[in-house]
Protein backbone atom coordinates (compact mmCIF):
# COMPACT_ATOMS: atom_id res chain seq x y z
CA UNK A 1 0.00 0.00 0.00
CA UNK A 2 1.73 2.78 -1.15
CA UNK A 3 0.01 6.89 -0.11
CA UNK A 4 0.59 10.26 -1.09
CA UNK A 5 0.19 12.70 1.43
CA UNK A 6 -0.12 16.71 1.38
CA UNK A 7 -0.48 19.07 3.56
CA UNK A 8 -0.39 22.71 3.22
CA UNK A 9 -2.08 24.32 6.63
CA UNK A 10 0.49 26.79 7.48
CA UNK A 11 3.22 28.58 5.48
CA UNK A 12 4.90 25.11 4.50
CA UNK A 13 3.95 23.29 1.37
CA UNK A 14 4.74 19.50 1.75
CA UNK A 15 4.49 16.21 0.06
CA UNK A 16 5.52 12.78 1.04
CA UNK A 17 4.86 9.16 -0.60
CA UNK A 18 4.77 6.72 2.33
CA UNK A 19 4.94 2.40 2.02
CA UNK A 20 3.10 0.23 4.37
CA UNK A 21 4.96 -2.96 4.19
CA UNK A 22 5.22 -6.10 6.42
CA UNK A 23 3.23 -4.09 9.17
CA UNK A 24 5.03 -1.04 8.85
CA UNK A 25 5.43 2.49 7.37
CA UNK A 26 8.34 3.90 5.68
CA UNK A 27 8.79 7.08 3.99
CA UNK A 28 10.09 6.57 0.12
CA UNK A 29 10.42 10.46 -0.02
CA UNK A 30 9.39 13.47 1.87
CA UNK A 31 9.44 16.89 0.61
CA UNK A 32 8.96 20.51 2.45
CA UNK A 33 9.27 23.77 0.75
CA UNK A 34 8.68 26.30 3.51
CA UNK A 35 7.89 29.80 2.83
CA UNK A 36 9.96 30.38 6.27
CA UNK A 37 12.35 32.65 5.08
CA UNK A 38 9.44 35.54 3.89
CA UNK A 39 7.61 35.10 7.38
CA UNK A 40 10.93 35.63 9.07
CA UNK A 41 11.25 39.25 7.16
CA UNK A 42 8.12 40.01 8.49
CA UNK A 43 8.28 38.71 11.63
CA UNK A 44 5.21 36.31 11.37
CA UNK A 45 2.84 34.46 8.73
CA UNK A 46 0.95 36.63 6.22
CA UNK A 47 -2.42 34.26 5.17
CA UNK A 48 -2.48 35.67 1.45
CA UNK A 49 1.30 35.59 0.96
CA UNK A 50 1.74 32.29 2.42
CA UNK A 51 -1.64 30.99 0.04
CA UNK A 52 0.32 32.86 -2.44
CA UNK A 53 3.41 30.61 -2.09
CA UNK A 54 1.78 27.83 -2.10
CA UNK A 55 0.14 27.85 -5.02
CA UNK A 56 3.33 28.31 -6.77
CA UNK A 57 5.50 25.75 -4.97
CA UNK A 58 2.01 22.87 -4.30
CA UNK A 59 2.96 21.21 -8.18
CA UNK A 60 6.78 21.51 -8.07
CA UNK A 61 6.85 19.75 -4.62
CA UNK A 62 4.76 16.78 -5.82
CA UNK A 63 6.53 16.29 -8.69
CA UNK A 64 9.86 16.11 -6.90
CA UNK A 65 8.25 14.00 -4.40
CA UNK A 66 7.08 11.41 -6.48
CA UNK A 67 10.94 11.97 -8.59
CA UNK A 68 12.74 11.02 -5.33
CA UNK A 69 10.22 7.88 -4.64
CA UNK A 70 10.58 7.22 -7.75
CA UNK A 71 6.81 5.85 -8.01
CA UNK A 72 4.36 7.34 -11.17
CA UNK A 73 0.43 7.99 -10.31
CA UNK A 74 0.17 4.32 -11.53
CA UNK A 75 2.07 3.19 -8.46
CA UNK A 76 -0.21 5.36 -5.94
CA UNK A 77 -3.11 3.17 -3.77
CA UNK A 78 -4.28 6.55 -2.29
CA UNK A 79 -3.62 10.36 -2.16
CA UNK A 80 -3.95 11.85 1.32
CA UNK A 81 -4.80 15.44 2.20
CA UNK A 82 -5.08 17.70 5.40
CA UNK A 83 -8.52 19.14 5.45
CA UNK A 84 -8.12 21.51 8.60
CA UNK A 85 -7.38 22.86 10.71
CA UNK A 86 -5.20 25.86 9.53
CA UNK A 87 -4.98 29.30 7.41
CA UNK A 88 -8.10 28.39 4.99
CA UNK A 89 -6.32 29.66 2.19
CA UNK A 90 -3.41 27.94 2.91
CA UNK A 91 -5.83 24.75 3.16
CA UNK A 92 -7.35 25.19 0.16
CA UNK A 93 -4.57 25.07 -1.84
CA UNK A 94 -3.74 21.59 -1.00
CA UNK A 95 -7.53 20.29 -0.46
CA UNK A 96 -8.34 21.20 -4.50
CA UNK A 97 -5.09 19.86 -5.63
CA UNK A 98 -5.97 16.55 -3.91
CA UNK A 99 -9.37 16.66 -4.95
CA UNK A 100 -8.11 16.94 -8.54
CA UNK A 101 -5.85 14.61 -8.63
CA UNK A 102 -7.77 11.99 -6.78
CA UNK A 103 -9.98 12.73 -9.75
CA UNK A 104 -8.00 13.03 -12.81
CA UNK A 105 -5.48 9.87 -11.52
CA UNK A 106 -8.48 7.81 -9.83
CA UNK A 107 -7.33 7.47 -6.70
CA UNK A 108 -8.81 7.51 -3.36
CA UNK A 109 -8.79 10.74 -0.91
CA UNK A 110 -8.04 10.08 2.17
CA UNK A 111 -9.03 13.37 4.21
CA UNK A 112 -6.66 13.74 7.57
CA UNK A 113 -7.10 16.17 10.33
CA UNK A 114 -3.70 18.05 10.58
CA UNK A 115 -3.53 17.24 14.80
CA UNK A 116 -3.95 13.60 14.21
CA UNK A 117 -1.76 13.91 12.02
CA UNK A 118 0.64 15.28 13.63
CA UNK A 119 0.61 12.09 16.57
CA UNK A 120 1.18 10.13 13.55
CA UNK A 121 4.06 10.70 12.79
CA UNK A 122 5.07 8.63 15.46
CA UNK A 123 4.07 5.50 13.64
CA UNK A 124 6.60 5.91 11.11
CA UNK A 125 9.18 3.39 11.23
CA UNK A 126 9.41 -0.12 13.41
CA UNK A 127 9.12 1.73 17.16
CA UNK A 128 5.17 2.46 17.22
CA UNK A 129 3.35 3.36 20.42
CA UNK A 130 1.23 1.05 22.02
CA UNK A 131 -2.57 1.75 23.23
CA UNK A 132 -3.80 3.01 25.77
CA UNK A 133 -1.30 5.91 24.78
CA UNK A 134 -1.51 9.87 26.29
CA UNK A 135 -0.49 12.19 23.36
CA UNK A 136 0.73 15.53 23.81
CA UNK A 137 0.38 17.86 20.65
CA UNK A 138 2.66 20.94 21.31
CA UNK A 139 2.51 22.81 17.99
CA UNK A 140 2.57 26.55 16.57
CA UNK A 141 -1.16 26.70 17.17
CA UNK A 142 -2.06 23.62 19.89
CA UNK A 143 -1.10 22.44 23.01
CA UNK A 144 -3.50 19.49 23.77
CA UNK A 145 -3.30 16.38 26.21
CA UNK A 146 -5.27 13.27 24.53
CA UNK A 147 -5.73 9.73 25.44
CA UNK A 148 -5.92 7.36 22.48
CA UNK A 149 -7.45 3.62 23.19
CA UNK A 150 -6.53 2.90 19.65
CA UNK A 151 -6.71 4.15 16.04
CA UNK A 152 -9.58 6.87 15.59
CA UNK A 153 -10.44 6.25 19.44
CA UNK A 154 -9.17 8.96 21.84
CA UNK A 155 -10.21 10.97 24.91
CA UNK A 156 -10.15 14.98 25.06
CA UNK A 157 -8.34 15.32 28.58
CA UNK A 158 -7.42 19.39 28.34
CA UNK A 159 -5.76 22.33 26.35
CA UNK A 160 -4.53 25.87 26.06
CA UNK A 161 -6.97 28.54 27.67
CA UNK A 162 -5.03 31.22 25.75
CA UNK A 163 -1.98 30.81 23.39
CA UNK A 164 -0.15 27.83 22.40
CA UNK A 165 3.33 26.84 23.42
CA UNK A 166 4.48 27.25 20.06
CA UNK A 167 2.87 30.34 19.95
CA UNK A 168 4.35 31.48 23.44
CA UNK A 169 7.90 30.36 22.04
CA UNK A 170 7.07 33.03 19.05
CA UNK A 171 5.74 35.57 20.37
CA UNK A 172 8.49 35.77 23.42
CA UNK A 173 11.24 35.46 20.62
CA UNK A 174 9.43 38.36 18.70
CA UNK A 175 10.09 40.37 22.66
CA UNK A 176 13.47 39.11 22.18
CA UNK A 177 13.82 40.50 18.72
CA UNK A 178 14.65 37.26 17.22
CA UNK A 179 13.62 36.11 13.74
CA UNK A 180 10.40 33.39 12.83
CA UNK A 181 10.11 30.75 13.89
CA UNK A 182 10.99 31.64 17.43
CA UNK A 183 11.34 28.23 19.14
CA UNK A 184 14.47 26.96 17.03
CA UNK A 185 16.00 30.26 17.77
CA UNK A 186 15.13 30.43 21.41
CA UNK A 187 16.30 27.01 21.97
CA UNK A 188 19.65 28.06 20.38
CA UNK A 189 19.96 31.07 22.53
CA UNK A 190 18.65 29.16 25.76
CA UNK A 191 21.63 26.61 25.18
CA UNK A 192 23.96 29.56 26.31
CA UNK A 193 21.77 30.59 28.91
CA UNK A 194 21.90 30.48 33.12
CA UNK A 195 17.72 29.61 33.38
CA UNK A 196 17.56 30.25 37.18
CA UNK A 197 18.44 33.83 36.69
CA UNK A 198 15.12 35.12 36.03
CA UNK A 199 12.31 33.98 38.03
CA UNK A 200 8.86 33.49 35.39
CA UNK A 201 5.79 32.01 36.90
CA UNK A 202 5.27 28.21 35.50
CA UNK A 203 1.83 28.78 34.08
CA UNK A 204 -1.50 26.65 35.46
CA UNK A 205 1.35 25.06 38.59
CA UNK A 206 -0.50 23.80 40.92
CA UNK A 207 -3.93 23.41 39.17
CA UNK A 208 -5.32 19.76 38.90
CA UNK A 209 -6.88 19.61 35.39
CA UNK A 210 -5.37 19.53 32.22
CA UNK A 211 -5.12 22.81 30.77
CA UNK A 212 -2.61 25.04 29.86
CA UNK A 213 -2.12 28.55 29.55
CA UNK A 214 0.80 30.84 28.36
CA UNK A 215 -0.33 34.50 27.98
CA UNK A 216 0.69 35.07 31.06
CA UNK A 217 4.17 34.13 30.49
CA UNK A 218 4.92 36.51 27.61
CA UNK A 219 3.31 39.01 29.65
CA UNK A 220 5.92 38.51 32.20
CA UNK A 221 8.54 38.02 29.77
CA UNK A 222 7.40 41.42 28.13
CA UNK A 223 7.93 43.20 31.64
CA UNK A 224 11.45 42.02 32.21
CA UNK A 225 12.52 42.83 28.31
CA UNK A 226 11.64 46.52 29.50
CA UNK A 227 14.01 46.42 32.48
CA UNK A 228 16.82 45.47 29.46
CA UNK A 229 20.11 45.50 29.80
CA UNK A 230 19.60 44.39 32.99
CA UNK A 231 22.50 44.46 35.22
CA UNK A 232 25.92 45.25 34.17
CA UNK A 233 28.13 42.15 33.86
CA UNK A 234 30.51 43.87 36.12
CA UNK A 235 27.98 42.85 38.72
CA UNK A 236 27.28 39.61 37.90
CA UNK A 237 31.11 38.52 37.77
CA UNK A 238 31.54 38.69 34.21
CA UNK A 239 34.69 40.12 32.87
CA UNK A 240 34.00 43.28 32.47
CA UNK A 241 32.86 45.12 29.32
CA UNK A 242 33.14 48.52 27.47
CA UNK A 243 30.79 46.66 25.43
CA UNK A 244 26.74 47.10 26.27
CA UNK A 245 25.26 44.81 23.17
CA UNK A 246 27.03 42.10 25.04
CA UNK A 247 25.74 42.68 28.36
CA UNK A 248 22.29 42.88 26.17
CA UNK A 249 23.07 39.65 24.75
CA UNK A 250 23.82 37.90 27.86
CA UNK A 251 20.84 39.07 29.44
CA UNK A 252 18.84 37.76 26.43
CA UNK A 253 20.38 34.33 26.58
CA UNK A 254 19.78 33.80 30.17
CA UNK A 255 16.34 34.63 29.52
CA UNK A 256 16.10 32.52 26.66
CA UNK A 257 16.81 30.09 28.60
CA UNK A 258 14.18 30.46 31.72
CA UNK A 259 11.28 30.57 28.85
CA UNK A 260 12.07 27.59 27.54
CA UNK A 261 12.92 26.07 31.09
CA UNK A 262 9.11 27.23 32.21
CA UNK A 263 7.77 26.18 29.01
CA UNK A 264 9.16 22.59 29.20
CA UNK A 265 8.28 22.26 32.94
CA UNK A 266 4.33 23.24 32.48
CA UNK A 267 3.90 20.41 29.66
CA UNK A 268 6.24 17.72 31.54
CA UNK A 269 4.34 18.60 34.85
CA UNK A 270 0.76 18.37 33.31
CA UNK A 271 2.61 14.89 31.53
CA UNK A 272 3.31 13.46 35.00
CA UNK A 273 -0.15 14.65 36.29
CA UNK A 274 -2.26 12.50 33.68
CA UNK A 275 -0.40 9.35 34.19
CA UNK A 276 -1.14 9.89 38.06
CA UNK A 277 -5.18 9.86 36.66
CA UNK A 278 -4.21 7.66 33.47
CA UNK A 279 -1.45 5.31 34.36
CA UNK A 280 -0.69 4.19 30.99
CA UNK A 281 2.92 3.04 29.27
CA UNK A 282 3.14 4.93 26.69
CA UNK A 283 3.45 8.20 26.11
CA UNK A 284 3.24 10.04 22.31
CA UNK A 285 4.52 13.51 21.81
CA UNK A 286 4.34 15.55 18.57
CA UNK A 287 4.03 18.57 16.91
CA UNK A 288 7.12 21.51 16.14
CA UNK A 289 7.95 21.76 19.66
CA UNK A 290 8.62 18.14 20.16
CA UNK A 291 11.74 19.44 18.08
CA UNK A 292 13.27 21.03 21.19
CA UNK A 293 15.47 19.00 22.96
CA UNK A 294 15.57 20.08 26.15
CA UNK A 295 11.61 19.08 26.15
CA UNK A 296 12.36 15.77 24.86
CA UNK A 297 15.70 15.53 27.62
CA UNK A 298 13.51 15.88 30.65
CA UNK A 299 10.20 13.84 29.35
CA UNK A 300 12.85 11.05 28.96
CA UNK A 301 13.95 11.31 32.37
CA UNK A 302 10.28 11.26 33.86
CA UNK A 303 9.97 7.96 31.51
CA UNK A 304 12.63 6.17 32.79
CA UNK A 305 11.35 7.52 36.09
CA UNK A 306 8.02 6.34 35.74
CA UNK A 307 8.73 3.04 33.66
CA UNK A 308 6.74 4.69 30.63
CA UNK A 309 7.89 3.94 26.76
CA UNK A 310 8.48 7.80 25.18
CA UNK A 311 7.96 8.09 21.56
CA UNK A 312 8.85 11.22 20.07
CA UNK A 313 9.67 12.05 15.94
CA UNK A 314 12.57 12.85 14.61
CA UNK A 315 13.09 16.89 14.60
CA UNK A 316 12.21 16.95 10.96
CA UNK A 317 8.93 14.97 11.42
CA UNK A 318 7.98 16.90 14.41
CA UNK A 319 7.19 19.94 11.99
CA UNK A 320 4.70 20.06 9.64
CA UNK A 321 5.56 17.45 6.68
CA UNK A 322 3.68 15.37 4.71
CA UNK A 323 5.06 12.41 5.74
CA UNK A 324 2.92 12.41 9.24
CA UNK A 325 -0.01 13.07 7.05
CA UNK A 326 0.03 9.91 4.67
CA UNK A 327 0.72 7.72 7.48
CA UNK A 328 -2.28 9.03 9.16
CA UNK A 329 -3.94 7.83 6.00
CA UNK A 330 -3.19 4.17 6.62
CA UNK A 331 -5.69 4.54 9.58
CA UNK A 332 -8.15 6.47 7.77
CA UNK A 333 -11.31 6.17 5.43
CA UNK A 334 -11.90 7.41 2.29
CA UNK A 335 -13.82 9.63 1.19
CA UNK A 336 -17.24 8.28 -1.47
CA UNK A 337 -16.60 11.32 -3.27
CA UNK A 338 -13.42 12.91 -3.55
CA UNK A 339 -15.13 16.14 -4.78
CA UNK A 340 -17.31 17.23 -1.81
CA UNK A 341 -14.31 17.84 -0.16
CA UNK A 342 -14.31 21.20 1.79
CA UNK A 343 -11.27 22.38 3.76
CA UNK A 344 -12.70 23.34 7.39
CA UNK A 345 -10.39 25.98 8.92
CA UNK A 346 -11.49 24.89 12.69
CA UNK A 347 -11.75 21.63 12.88
CA UNK A 348 -10.35 20.26 16.33
CA UNK A 349 -9.32 17.10 17.81
O1 LIG B 1 3.70 21.84 14.19
P1 LIG B 1 4.26 23.07 13.61
O2 LIG B 1 5.33 22.95 12.56
O3 LIG B 1 3.15 23.97 12.98
C1 LIG B 1 1.86 24.07 13.51
O4 LIG B 1 1.04 23.17 13.20
O5 LIG B 1 1.64 25.02 14.27
O6 LIG B 1 4.81 23.91 14.85
C2 LIG B 1 5.43 25.13 14.68
C3 LIG B 1 5.86 25.63 16.05
C4 LIG B 1 6.39 27.06 16.04
O7 LIG B 1 5.73 27.78 17.06
C5 LIG B 1 7.87 26.89 16.33
O8 LIG B 1 8.44 28.00 17.01
C6 LIG B 1 7.87 25.64 17.19
O9 LIG B 1 6.91 24.81 16.59
N1 LIG B 1 9.19 24.98 17.21
C7 LIG B 1 9.95 24.86 18.32
C8 LIG B 1 11.16 24.21 17.92
N2 LIG B 1 11.06 23.94 16.59
C9 LIG B 1 9.84 24.42 16.17
N3 LIG B 1 9.74 25.25 19.59
C10 LIG B 1 10.70 25.00 20.48
N4 LIG B 1 11.88 24.40 20.19
C11 LIG B 1 12.15 23.99 18.94
N5 LIG B 1 13.31 23.38 18.66
ZN1 LIG C 1 1.33 21.50 12.55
Amino acid sequence: MVILGIETSCDETAAAVLEQKNNSIQILSNVVASSASLQAKYGGIIPEQAAREQIKAIIPVIEETLRQAQCSSKGLDAIAVTYGPGLIGSLLVGVETAKVLATIWQKPLIPVNHLIGHFYANWIGKDVPHFPCLGLLVSGGHTDLVLFTNHGKYKYLGGTRDDAAGECFDKCARLLGLPYPGGPEIAKLASQGDALRFKLPVPMKGHKDFDFSYSGLKTAVANIVKTFPVIPSEARNLPTSEDPSLVVQDDKQDLAAAIENTIVTSLVDKVILALKTYPVKNVMVAGGVAANQELVRKLKVQGEKLKVKLHVPPPQLCTDNGAMIASAAFFEKQIKDPLTLQADPNLSL
